[in-house]
């Protein structure tokens, strides 16, 4: 039997059985994957704890399952196809034989930097093939990966660093994104200056811009290597795991206070994310599957990485950016490889639309099949044009829905097999259960009815603490409805029973599918020498989704706009330059209940221009001050 459901009805059957019998169910898929001992029982859980264990008792090694059992039959098949950021440097393909040896001798540099089981290693690093070495090197020896996208700040990586006792980081000496260089081993070196547990700094060469190598600390990449060629035995043994044994740590925006550590495990996590991605994208033997997430998001662990390989898929990877040199460039690469699934964000989508349909419609486009979205609710606009533009009317497109916390698609349509609808991600996955939640923390039955977005059951790739602090996960997702995992969505089901997700019901924004929490940037604006206190809403942006409006009370701007600048760059330094708030305005106050908290409701609507319905403002300490504010945002849009 394989892994792939092919009809709908087999996903209503599989569905049922999944909820039926999930450990019967979840055994079957489990079985397609290659396990060093089988599992004594294959879930036990409780969501008050939480305590959620998938596959106790099984060992593996995920690397082998991505790597080591491809070799036999598909060695020579690309695993790895890399486009770079300047089309007219040479791309690179790995094939499963040669990623899986350059992984073993990653392994033994690590091992040779001290690095064992259970290790925290820190990745920020380009998109370029050795951060997936790097990835699934740490993997192989057992060493907890934490990867740091590379749009944060020094002070952001620090954090990270210093939360989960990272004892080594792997960067680069710079990256490229469109025309501009980035330094960022330069960032790195800001970033150790706050940590101390940081033995060593492994900087792989890339665009060979000057960097400082500290002695005894800073050691670069390809001399390693060296090292361990002369060594003899380049191999290095798959370390055994035990299913639960944590895979990696993500760090990922809540509504309060510092970024969280999402911790995944190996078994649950890998079953999980195979299975998803044969499911929803369809994958057949020979696509080439491309996946333009970074790999500092969930999106790229899971379905560039871990998912494609596991499953002996070819995963493309792009270094650069959509829009350079021109906004034809993903077209480009699908022609160019002749790509077959492509998997994209919204933003990506709108910001290229906007350049005009001359930079898609010259392309060919013939190899796509299936397209796929991922981040942020999708408009109908945005679908449309996808669909027409790029899938030319003749291609599924699936919207998936999930988050970091999930491992993988919790709602989505499956390509071709299960319907679609525009701005619907329509079906739970089997083995998910969702369930709508009113205010009183009653489940709302029934369809045509909207509520928050609830999990009662578990599935393997959920989260099973955040680093460090367990208490944390339990009050973040567990604890606001009794025995559910709750999303912090708010989602619709439709009288057919589809689901549509309406967006976070928290305050959690969603900036070009990044995931930023309000508190994070308050308390970088916060920062700023001149600023007394500062209040962030999210408001509707045409390319972003989500733009980021400040309301900055500062004590002297002689020059505002100076200062304005002055509080983004705080920003930058503090989060990362995709933080930065898209609109300031200084205010004189803020709208405050009696007991001193800050009204967002008002502010969001004043944000949004839609002022006409502020709702009741007489709880306020000084209902005066909204009148002042609403002038204030004139003109600033
Ligand atoms: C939040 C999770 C793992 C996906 C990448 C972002 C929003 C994600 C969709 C979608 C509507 C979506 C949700 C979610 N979201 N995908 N298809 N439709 N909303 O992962 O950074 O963990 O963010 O992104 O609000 O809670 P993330």
């Amino acid at each position: 039997m394989s892994l792939q459901i092919k009809s709908f009805e087999e996903y209503q059957s599989e569905y049922k059985r999944s909820v039926e019998q999930p450990e019967e169910f979840w055994a079957s898929i489990a079985d397609h994957f290659f396990w060093k001992r089988k599992w004594n029982k294959v879930l036990n859980w409780n969501f008050e704890e939480p305590n959620i264990k998938w596959f106790e008792g099984a060992k593996l090694n995920i690397t082998e399952n991505c790597l080591d059992r491809h070799i036999y039959a598909n060695g020579d098949k690309p695993a790895i196809i890399w486009e770079p950021n300047d089309p007219n440097e040479a791309h690179r393909i790995l094939s499963y034989k040669q990623l899986l040896q350059k992984v073993e001798q990653f392994a033994n540099v690590l091992k040779n930097n001290n690095i064992k089981k259970g290790d925290r290693v820190c990745i920020y690093l380009p998109m370029v093939p050795e951060l997936v070495i790097a990835v699934l090197a740490c993997a192989r020896i057992g060493a907890i990966h934490s990867v740091v996208f590379g749009g944060f700040s020094a002070r952001s990586i620090a954090d990270r660093i210093v939360d989960a006792e990272c004892k080594l980081i792997v960067t680069s000496d710079g990256s490229y994104r469109g025309n501009k260089t980035i330094g960022l081993k330069n960032i790195v070196d800001d970033a150790l200056m706050q940590c101390d547990t940081v033995e060593k700094v492994i900087v792989l060469t890339r665009t060979r811009t000057p960097v400082s190598m500290i002695k005894g600390r800073d050691v670069w990449w390809e001399d390693e290597i060296k090292k361990v060629e002369t060594q003899g035995n380049p191999a290095c043994p798959a370390e055994e795991m035990d299913a639960e044994d944590t895979l990696f740590i993500l760090y990922t925006s809540g509504s309060t206070g510092k970024p969280k550590g999402v911790v995944h495990t190996c078994g649950g996590y890998m079953v999980y994310t195979g299975y998803t991605f044969m499911n929803t994208f369809q994958y057949q033997p020979n696509d080439v599957f491309f996946c333009t997430a970074d790999i500092g998001w969930i999106t790229g662990h899971s379905y560039i990485v871990y998912g494609p390989l596991s499953q002996g898929a070819t995963s493309l990877m792009f270094e650069g950016i959509p829009t350079f040199p021109d906004a034809s460039r993903y077209w480009d690469i699908v022609d160019k490889y002749k790509v077959n699934i492509i998997y994209t964000s919204p933003t990506a989508l709108r910001s290229l639309m906007a350049f005009g349909d001359q930079f898609v419609d010259k392309n060919d486009l013939s190899s796509l099949r299936v397209l796929g979205s991922v981040g942020e609710p999708i408009n109908e606009e945005a679908w449309n044009w996808f669909n027409e533009k790029v899938g030319k009317k003749n291609c599924p497109v699936v919207d998936t829905y999930w988050q970091t916390e999930n491992g993988g698609h919790l709602i989505t349509s499956l390509a071709g097999v299960t319907p679609e609808k525009a701005s619907y991600a329509m079906f739970p996955m089997p083995g998910i259960q969702p369930a709508l939640m009113d205010e009183n923390g009653q489940e709302i039955q029934g369809n045509d009815v909207t509520g928050n977005l609830c999990i009662k059951f578990p599935w393997p790739g959920m989260l099973r603490t955040t680093w460090g602090d367990h208490d944390r996960c339990r009050q973040t997702y567990f604890s606001t409805y009794k025995d559910m995992y709750f999303t912090g969505d708010g989602c619709y089901r439709s009288p057919e029973g589809y689901y549509k997700i309406t967006g976070r019901v928290d305050d959690v924004l969603n900036v070009s599918g990044h995931r930023i929490g309000t508190a994070e940037v308050e308390n970088a604006i916060n920062m700023h020498a001149d600023v007394v206190e500062s209040a962030i809403v999210g408001y509707p942006h045409p390319v972003k989704g989500q733009g980021i409006y400040a309301y900055v009370i500062a004590n002297h701007h002689t020059d505002a706009e100076a200062t304005k600048k002055d509080i983004m760059e705080t920003v930058s330094r503090i989060i990362g330059p995709i933080a930065k708030p898209d609109i300031i305005q200084f205010v004189n106050d803020l709208p405050k209940t009696r007991s001193g908290k800050i009204m967002r409701r008002i502010l969001r609507k004043i944000a949004e221009g839609d002022i006409s319905n502020l709702g009741d403002t007489s709880t306020l300490q000084d209902p005066t001050v909204v009148e002042g504010i609403i002038q204030g945002a004139e003109g600033l849009k």
